[in-house]
């Protein structure tokens, strides 16, 4: 049987990106959300257009289980994974102070603890195959304290420095990591994550999901361990390393409330 992409958060958004362009290589697919219904009517998409064997494991990631069910079901069923795709992840827009810490509980479960116990699970089989592609999806909320987004910023900063650390471990092995830090991407992360003013971002020059896991592809096959997609996002990036904390931080405190509408109050 041939090895498996496994994609969490493929039900909508660049993880259904991931799906459709690995789906069009040829690649079998396991994609794992919550929403049961939304992988299946993918499955029969990508089943009809592509041929290749997709599988549905729906499970909510916050879950402290999630990870070894999924790992289980997939030895259970002898589906081999070469290229694990953590990318499930959400946000939570406002002041700190305005979401209970049970909402960053669950968001610091997914978007970290997840990743780690699926990089943990699927690393150890792919150093016995010898083998094996992980894509963590970070974000350029990485590179910089985000007030206003602040927890999930940290999560985001978490998934750089774990993924470019393992993949230094990795070096001189045939297996490949990569830290995919996409800068504003036109998907449902911002609703889902309680944006209330979003007619902001509907009107804002963002990347197309298509482009991102297009760059994604690109930097894993060529053996980089991070990448920032596009060329406006990568001068940010580096100008955000080269500006002084004390300046920086109220110019992305400013910077964030102003591109997506934010009050401090919120
Ligand atoms: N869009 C951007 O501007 C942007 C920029 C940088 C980084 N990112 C990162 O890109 C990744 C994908 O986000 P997106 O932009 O594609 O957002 P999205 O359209 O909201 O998709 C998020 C995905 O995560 C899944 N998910 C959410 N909670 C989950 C849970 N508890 N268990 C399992 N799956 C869960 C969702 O599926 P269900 O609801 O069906 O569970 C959905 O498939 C995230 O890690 C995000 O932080 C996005």
């Amino acid at each position: 049987m041939s090895p498996y992409a496994l994609i969490t958060g493929a039900s909508r958004g660049l993880g259904a990106a991931f799906a459709h362009r690995l789906a069009s290589e040829k690649r079998s697919l396991i994609l794992v959300a919550r929403s049961q219904e939304l992988l299946v009517s993918l499955k029969t998409d990508l089943a009809e257009h592509h041929g290749v064997s997709v599988q549905v494991l729906a499970a909510d990631l916050t879950h402290p289980d999630a990870a070894r069910s999924i790992h289980a079901e997939c030895m259970r069923h002898g589906w081999r994974v070469s290229l694990l795709v953590n990318n499930a992840g959400i946000g939570r827009f406002g002041a700190f102070l305005q979401h209970p810490p049970s909402d960053y509980d669950g968001m610091i479960r997914l978007n970290v603890l997840a990743a780690v116990e699926l990089t943990h699970l699927f690393l150890a089989d792919m150093r016995q195959a010898s083998h094996g592609e992980i894509i963590n999806v970070a974000s350029m909320a990485a590179f910089q304290p985000t007030p206003y987004i602040a927890v999930y910023g940290a999560t985001k900063a978490f998934l750089l420095s774990f993924s470019e650390a393992i993949a230094a471990e990795c070096f001189g092995t045939n297996i490949r990591i990569l830290a995919l830090c996409p800068g504003a991407t036109r998907t449902n992360f911002f609703k889902a994550a309680g944006l209330q003013n979003l007619s902001v971002i509907e009107s804002a020059p963002m990347q197309s999901a298509e482009a991102v896991v297009d760059a994604a592809l690109k930097a894993l096959r060529s053996g980089q361990t991070r990448v920032v997609p596009g060329w406006k996002n990568r001068v940010m990036a580096t100008l955000s390393g080269l500006v002084p904390r004390r300046w920086n931080l109220p110019l992305s405190a400013r910077a964030i409330q102003q591109a997506f509408g934010i009050t401090s109050r919120e």
